[in-house]
């Protein structure tokens, strides 16, 4: 191991990064057959990570994949390799994939379903300057899955279809793209949910648009309530979106950001709105409360 090497835990090893590897013949690499999460330790606190862990179960019973391991297990694994690597603050990727098969489908044929837990310093994903500046999107032409296919409720290792939407934004020149559902209904951005606000009334769209239930979403749903401010879950329309006073993301990796601009018109003055920047405010104060997560140390 070279010094200062990031150590990755791989069924029970803890292994130095370079080094850490999953056959040619997992099915999670062959057919994108697993689940994973995206989840952050801010100075020493496990930011949702009971929540996380909640839904990784839940995505890998819809997709009928045993975790060989109990919640309480994948908790202290979780915080076990956070430690080994001495970090306080952390973007941590959890991974479980079906495990190594033949080149068949048949799920039956992987013999073990293989965790993965990589930690790495976090990194300012789209930065400070994003959270002031905002960011501007376009609306893809590709459409959400469908809630009867691979459903982005399932946050599982299928992610073609964000990446699609992510690409067509980088050819655009943009920063990222919303999907719309199968009716033509707004349903989130390549990976992190969407707000609007209108008349001081916050918005975001239902699962039933087939949406990641983002856990820094709920968060954020709870802040509002909490400040006072209406906030309905609701089908949004593109129209609803180009004539929105305020329109922001969240996600795990990006926390909050203000969005600017959606396709050539500008959200509200074109500078991150008042709303926007309260919840923001709010969300740091959370972010590293102990009560709001599990403790490293
Ligand atoms: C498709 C998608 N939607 C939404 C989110 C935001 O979810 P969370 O706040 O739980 O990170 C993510 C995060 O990775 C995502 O991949």
């Amino acid at each position: 191991m070279s010094r200062g090497e990031f150590l990755v835990y791989v069924d029970g090893e803890y292994i130095p990064r370079s080094q850490a590897r999953v056959s040619v013949f997992d099915h999670g690499f062959l057919y994108g057959d697993g689940v994973f999460e995206g989840i952050r330790c801010y100075d020493g606190v496990v930011f949702k990570l009971v929540e996380h862990i909640d839904r990784l179960y839940e995505s890998a019973k819809s997709i009928m994949l045993d975790v060989p391991m109990k919640k309480e297990e994948m908790v202290n694994t979780v915080l076990e390799t956070i430690r080994k690597n001495g970090l306080r603050d952390a973007y941590i990727r959890l991974i479980v994939t079906r495990g190594v098969g033949d080149l068949g489908l048949d799920p039956r044929k992987c013999s073990k379903p293989s965790i993965i837990i990589i930690v790495q310093p976090m990194e300012p994903l789209l930065g400070r300057e994003v959270r002031e500046k905002g960011v501007k999107l376009i609306i893809s032409s590709v459409r959400r899955d469908r809630v009867d296919a691979t459903s982005h409720q399932a946050k599982t290792l299928n992610y073609l279809n964000s990446i699609l939407a992510k690409i067509e934004a980088i050819n655009a020149g943009v920063d990222d793209a919303i999907l719309l559902d199968d009716r033509g209904f707004v349903s989130e951005a390549s990976a992190a949910n969407l707000f609007i606000v209108k008349n001081s009334v916050i918005s975001t769209p239902p699962q039933t648009a087939g949406i990641l239930p983002g856990i820094t979403r709920s968060v954020v749903i709870e802040l509002a309530k909490k400040i006072g401010y209406r906030i309905e879950e609701r089908d949004i329309t593109p129209y609803e979106l180009y004539t929105a006073d305020e329109v922001f993301l969240t996600g795990t990796a990006a926390e909050l950001v203000p969005v600017i601009e959606i396709s050539k018109r500008k959200i509200g003055d074109g500078v991150p709105g008042p709303i926007t920047k309260k919840l923001i405010e709010e969300f740091d104060k959370v972010k590293r409360d102990p009560s709001y997560g599990v403790k490293v140390y």
